[in-house]
């Protein structure tokens, strides 16, 4: 079926600078299409000066929901008339739906990497995490992962983050978090108990596919590594991980999962994850993720 758009399409869009290379336009328009939905999804391209604007846009415009990228996640807060639990704790959307001009923000970083992890078949409950990073997405998976986590571990290049992060988390969850710096001693130590290990830093992406900060011989079969990180979509830890014989869930996945969360707060119906898979994967030249 084709896509007709119309008088009364709805319109949904991710906003961030820079945004040319977004997945999001395929996998959401291959889903709306697929589930015969009246929507259509548009990438803007938001200098950090227009953001005010481009809120006012979405209002003026009727615009039905965003999702919200670099650099805005943070600066989009004060715009919004309600927030999630976890976007006042993380203080950071990249979901806003316009329920009749109320800007309802929401953030999905979190619930897509958990939901990711349990749809490959890795439970996190009671298990031992390493997580490195402390960034925008590093920092909503600790705070998904907290709830369910036995233990978590946070590595980060600048340690304070780290351990400002694990402090916070501590006092909402009570559980055994520590934040530390990231050096490669500190990797293989916490990884010798780990049962997962997800990597939030942008270390491995494109341009400097050949990094990771994960030693080949560190790895081992018993171990589940999720690399955020999805372009490329096999990173070099990915393939270290999967020649170790460990569990490996692609960055893609977690794109995908956060994604169609978003899609059903806009939508109110549940994501046709393949369809958006398949459309995510086109797009970065992939047939599949094997
Ligand atoms: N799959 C998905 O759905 C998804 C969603 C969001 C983001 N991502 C990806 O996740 C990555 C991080 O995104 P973000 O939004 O969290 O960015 P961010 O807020 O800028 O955080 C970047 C993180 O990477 C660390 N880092 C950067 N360069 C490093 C290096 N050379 N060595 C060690 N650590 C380094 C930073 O450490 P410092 O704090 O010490 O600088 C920080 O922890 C990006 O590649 C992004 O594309 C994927």
């Amino acid at each position: 079926m084709k896509m007709v758009i119309a008088g009364k399409t709805q319109v949904c869009g991710v906003i961030g600078d820079p945004i040319a290379h977004t997945l999001s336009p395929a996998m959401h328009n291959a889903a709306f299409k697929h589930l015969k939905l009246d929507f259509v999804f548009l990438a803007f391209k938001v200098k950090t000066a227009d953001l005010e604007n481009a809120v006012r846009g979405m209002r003026g415009f009727g615009i039905r929901g965003l999702n919200v990228t670099m650099p805005h996640k943070t600066a989009i807060i004060r715009y919004l008339a309600n927030l999630d639990a976890n976007v006042k704790f993380l203080g950071s959307a990249n979901t806003i739906l316009n329920d009749g001009g109320r800007l309802l923000g929401f953030n999905t970083d979190g619930t897509g990497a958990l939901h990711a992890l349990r749809e490959n078949g890795v439970n996190p409950e009671g298990k031992n995490v390493l997580l490195l990073g402390a960034g925008g997405a590093a920092k909503a998976i600790a705070y998904s992962l907290a709830q369910d986590a036995g233990a978590l571990c946070i590595l980060n290049r600048v340690p304070e983050k780290a351990a400002v992060w694990a402090d916070a988390l501590n006092r909402v969850f009570g559980k055994k978090i520590v934040g530390g710096a990231l050096s490669p001693s500190a990797v293989q130590k916490n990884l010798q108990d780990a049962d997962i290990l997800v990597n939030a830093t942008s270390v491995g992406m494109h341009p400097h596919v050949d990094q990771s900060l994960v030693a080949p011989q560190w790895l081992r079969p018993d171990l589940a590594v999720m690399d955020i990180v999805y372009n490329p979509v096999e990173t070099k830890l990915a393939k270290d991980a999967k020649a170790a014989g460990a569990r490996v869930i692609s960055g893609v996945e977690m794109l995908l999962y956060q994604g169609a969360v978003s899609f059903q707060i806009w939508t109110g119906h549940a994501a046709p994850i393949e369809v958006m898979r398949t459309a995510a994967l086109k797009q970065l030249g992939r047939d599949e993720l094997k």
